[in-house]
Parts: C-alpha cells; structure tokens; sequence
C-alpha cells in the first residue's frame, strides 16, 4: 500500500494567507456555512498559525494560536481526516503555546468536536453557547 504523506510547518501570515483562506473555506464556510464575515474576524495577522501540505505543498489542514493562549480555526478537509493531521496540528499547537509558557489553552469547541479535543487533554467546562450558529463549549487545558 503506498503510504499517504503530509507535513506540518509554521504558516507564515500573510505569505501563506491564501492557502489558509482555501482550507478554512472550504471547511468553515462551504461545509459547515459560517458566514464569511464571521470566519475572517480580522485576528490572523496576530495568531500564529500552522499549516499542513500534502506531498506536493498543496494545503490541507490548519489552526491557529492567539497572543492570550486561545486555540482555534482547527480545520482538516474532508478527504484529509482521520488520518491523524487534526492531532498533530492540535499537539503542534499546544507545544508552541508551551513554549510561550501558557498554564492555560482554550478553545471553543463544536459539541461534534469534543471528543477530538478530549483524546489531547482539554476538558469542557461551562454551558453550550452559540458562535455562527453552530453549538459550542468551552475547553481547557491545564498544565500538570
Ligand atoms: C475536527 C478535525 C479538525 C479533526 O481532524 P482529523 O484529522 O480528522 O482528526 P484525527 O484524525 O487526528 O483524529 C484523532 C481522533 O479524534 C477522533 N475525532 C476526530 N474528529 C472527531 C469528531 N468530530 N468527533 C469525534 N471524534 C473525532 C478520531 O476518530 C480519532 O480518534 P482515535 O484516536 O480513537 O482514532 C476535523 O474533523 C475537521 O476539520 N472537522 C471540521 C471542522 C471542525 O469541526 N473543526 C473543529 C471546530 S471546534
């Protein structure tokens, strides 16, 4: 069997914007019909990003850290998924925000993603609230 190979590297904003741009489209907006205005909330520039490429460089995964230890914008694509590139970009991330001595990351969680979240270490806290129309909670992960 030949085995399928993809590779996770800081993204580089505005560099790699557009590449981004096709991933989180493709996901947020298209599949899960978050309105455009919503997806693009004017944070990127100050988030740092990881992006993931397939073997020819071509985009297919990504996720963002903000400056206060908020981890979000965790996208794979259809195709892409359950191949393990949502727990590496999730542990790529939780690692630099480490390496920013982050007691603390949180994210806000899609109820249908808790799981994912939960195999990494986040634990939900708090109610179900609603962000583009989508239910969510919040999640932490506290370091030990
Ligand atoms: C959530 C997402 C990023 C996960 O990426 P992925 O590459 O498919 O995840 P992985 O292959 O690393 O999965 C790791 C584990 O989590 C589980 N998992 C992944 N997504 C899951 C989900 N939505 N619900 C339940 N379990 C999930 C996998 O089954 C796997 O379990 P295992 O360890 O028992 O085999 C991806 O499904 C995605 O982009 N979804 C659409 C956008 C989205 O919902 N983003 C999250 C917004 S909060």
């Amino acid at each position: 069997m030949t085995e399928i190979t993809y590779s996770i590297r800081l993204a580089h904003w505005p560099q790699d914007r557009e590449a981004l741009r096709l991933v989180r489209e493709k996901v947020f907006v298209e599949e899960q019909q978050v309105p455009v205005a919503l997806e693009w909330d004017g944070l990127d520039p100050q988030c740092l990003h990881l992006i993931a490429e397939d073997a020819d460089g071509n985009p297919i995964g990504t996720g963002r850290l903000l400056p206060d230890g908020h981890i979000g914008r965790m996208a794979v694509l259809k195709e892409w998924r359950g191949r393990r590139v949502g727990t590496k970009l999730l542990h790529g991330l939780m690692e630099e925000g480490r390496k920013k001595n982050f007691a603390t990351l949180i994210l806000a969680a899609q109820l249908q993603a808790i799981p994912f979240y939960e195999k990494a270490g986040f634990h939900a806290e708090g109610d179900v609230f609603d962000d583009a129309g989508i239910p969510h909670r919040n999640m932490v992960w506290r370091d030990s």
